[in-house]
């Protein structure tokens, strides 16, 4: 019997935004989302239980902080209780982009941490459980789970509430161009900042059905101007709740670069924006403009590359 693997997954950048739960607990979200995985930005994972004291976690080369370790042996936890067993576990994961810079690494941690897990505990979950348990661990890591472009649908409760694959990685060449405006840790986690409930989230809520609709249709067309466009509306759409919320994860440069952007298409350059819980922007473009608009802001700016990535997956190559 093998208690030992290791799993890669990537992060994902969401085209139609996952912000505010039915359920806490359960990580039951109020909306349907809709994202793409960046195959250039990964996070690795070696998970192996044994005979070990105690739970070691070790990210990006430092013991974690308390809260991260906390959260991680909690979903240690659901893996022990499937599998019935007390073993405790060494993880060691390694991400290759910044931590909590609006690139979410808890998607890709949890994912990869899943995928790790149930196959050092030979597990034998299909992709909705997979997904499902990734979503206990971290919301947004149930669409990092399938391949390409995905689709979390909200759905109920525990047993229907996870994301599929809408159309796979080869299928649409988009890239998505991030504009590193800080890459320290956000102050406000995702988490913490989607319980500050306030009347917009109903409003948000009216329209993100049709937010869906276009982006999902976009994906399967292949019309970059529908996915663009629906989903620079859904960007603006979340970030007025956080705002009503005294959520400001924008700096004066991530206004400066969505208006750049809306110059760029002015000018025939086709490319839309949006931002996670953070200040960087995620600009995305097909291929033939991709350095135009890398050019435009590289010399002020780092900018992280990626085209869409595969589903989170078992690797030989482990971390020890
Ligand atoms: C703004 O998945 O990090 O990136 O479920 O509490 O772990 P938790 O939240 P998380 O939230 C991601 C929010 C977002 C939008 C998105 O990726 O859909």
């Amino acid at each position: 019997m093998k208690f030992k693997s290791t799993a890669i997954a990537h992060p994902n950048i969401a085209y139609v935004k996952y912000w505010g739960k039915k359920d806490e607990e359960l990580r039951i979200p109020l909306n349907n989302s809709i994202s793409m995985n960046l195959g250039n930005l990964y996070t690795k994972t070696t998970v192996e239980f044994g005979d070990f004291g105690e739970d070691i976690v070790i990210i990006n080369k430092n013991a974690a902080e308390e809260k991260a370790k906390e959260r991680v042996v909690k979903h240690l936890n659901r893996f022990r209780n499937l599998a019935k067993t007390t073993l405790k576990a060494k993880i060691v994961s390694e991400n290759n982009f910044p931590m909590s810079c609006g690139i979410a690494s808890s998607a890709s941690g949890f994912a990869a941490l899943t995928i790790a897990c149930a196959s050092s505990l030979n597990l034998n979950l299909n992709e909705k459980e997979l997904s499902i348990m990734a979503r206990l661990g971290s919301g947004s890591a149930c669409r990092s789970v399938p391949d390409g472009f995905t689709e979390w649908s909200m759905g109920t409760c525990n047993d229907d509430s996870y994301a599929v694959s809408l159309a796979p990685t080869e299928h649409f060449e988009i890239y998505d161009l991030i504009v590193i405006i800080r890459d320290e840790r956000k102050e406000i986690s995702s988490t913490k900042g989607m319980q500050k409930f306030n009347p917009y989230f109903y409003a948000r809520l009216a329209e993100v059905q049709e937010n869906l609709n276009f982006v999902r249709k976009g994906i399967i067309e292949k019309n970059l101007k529908a996915l663009g466009t629906y989903t620079e509306k859904d960007c603006i759409s979340m970030h007025t709740v956080m705002m009503n919320s005294g959520l400001f994860y924008w700096e004066p440069e991530t206004l400066k670069i969505m208006k750049e952007v809306w110059n760029l298409r002015k000018n025939g350059i086709e490319c839309y924006f949006t931002i996670d819980a953070g200040p960087n922007v995620h600009i995305l473009c097909l291929p033939d403009n991709k350095e135009t608009i890398k050019e435009k802001f590289s010399d002020k700016f780092e900018i992280l590359e990626s085209k869409p990535g595969g589903k989170a997956r078992v690797t030989g190559e482990g971390l020890f």
